[in-house]
């Protein structure tokens, strides 16, 4: 036999020194839920591990975080049900807790990445990311609030501004009025491929933030399609993108690949909620090892073509020293 993969397999150096596909620190974000309070670390049921913090332990865990290395953060906030309303109002209010958390990251740590999310549905009395009009999803009206939150965060002090709503021409839209506001230098993270999934249930119980009625087959993508991500990335390339995030990952690492192969951008993937609760929860009843498990999702989403990885299990593989 003159071939023999196996010798390139022979040992712990020689695996290492053939190894194809990298994951550091430098390639994770976190995903964190923030909720109004004090002193507030409140697990989230369908997550073990993961918590709704008040600002003050927001601050806490982006410190210990920056202590291991990892310095981007991705913000997510559960609202008041009081406070929301039909057109998210709130969110583009000086006062909302979500603008109160950036700004509060990028006082006291100037260094970290806050990556927002933009999208009504954390806001929305009627739990989606867009305006809705007897039972429709408006796509323009839409805009204008998409619009207005993304230069509120903008003023905040965000430095990556994600749309993950799925409306048409969002980009274009935010890039526009981050510019003709002189935010020039504010990213964009598009939510380009992202599928309506059944993998979003934990997150959405814990934002409270689950549609109040219908679902967001309308406007995010059907898990059945490939090609009509590049539809997307050819649009959202155009407009201004300079990331493009592919949603969820593990389901998704066709689409990853067929991004990475067909356009020029960064692509960024999310490994959501539904995909790290059932990594726990396969863990807790003793069925799946945690550590060889998380860096085999981890590594599978770079092996696919991500560059970035919005993962909940981003701070445990580095404080556990898995990676
Ligand atoms: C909503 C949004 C969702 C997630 C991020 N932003 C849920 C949804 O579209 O309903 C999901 C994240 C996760 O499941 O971890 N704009």
């Amino acid at each position: 036999m003159l071939q023999r993969p196996r010798r390139n397999r022979k040992s712990e150096v020689i695996r290492e020194m053939v190894k194809e596909t990298h994951l550091t620190a430098s390639n994770l974000i976190l995903p964190l839920i923030i909720v109004e309070g004090d002193n507030k670390k409140v697990e989230v049921a369908s997550m073990p591990g993961v918590y709704r913090l008040s600002i003050d332990n927001l601050l806490r865990e982006v410190e210990s975080c920056l202590n291991l290395g990892l310095k981007a953060f991705d913000l997510f906030p559960n609202i008041d049900e009081a406070l929301k309303d039909k057109y998210a109002t709130i969110s583009y209010h000086e006062e909302c807790l979500y603008l109160r958390a950036i700004r509060a990251i990028k006082n006291r740590f100037p260094e970290a990445c806050v990556v927002t999310d933009v999208a009504m549905d954390p806001y929305s009395s009627d739990g989606h990311d867009g305006v809705v009009e007897n039972g429709e999803i408006l796509n323009d009206e839409t805009l204008e609030v998409l619009g207005k939150m993304a230069l509120a965060h903008a003023r905040s002090g965000a430095d990556i501004i994600a749309p993950s709503d799925m409306m048409d021409g969002r980009v274009g839209y935010i890039r526009n009025i981050l510019d003709s506001n002189g935010f020039t230098n504010v990213s964009i993270m598009s939510y380009c491929a992202k599928y309506a999934s059944a993998f979003y249930g934990p997150f959405r119980d814990a934002l409270d933030s689950a549609p109040k009625f219908g679902d967001k087959k309308t406007y995010q993508m059907n898990p059945a399609n490939q090609r009509e991500a590049l539809i997307e990335a050819t649009l959202d390339e155009q407009e201004g993108a300079d990331f493009l995030m592919v949603k969820p990952a593990l389901g998704y690492l066709d689409v990853i690949k067929l991004l990475n192969d067909n356009t020029h951008l960064p692509i960024a993937a999310y490994n959501v909620s539904g995909e790290y609760a059932m990594v726990k929860a396969a863990v807790q009843n003793g069925w799946l090892d945690e550590r060889r498990t998380i860096t085999e999702v981890l590594t599978s989403i770079r092996r696919a073509g991500a560059t970035a990885i919005l993962s909940y299990h981003a701070k445990e593989v580095l404080a556990n020293k898995w990676i």
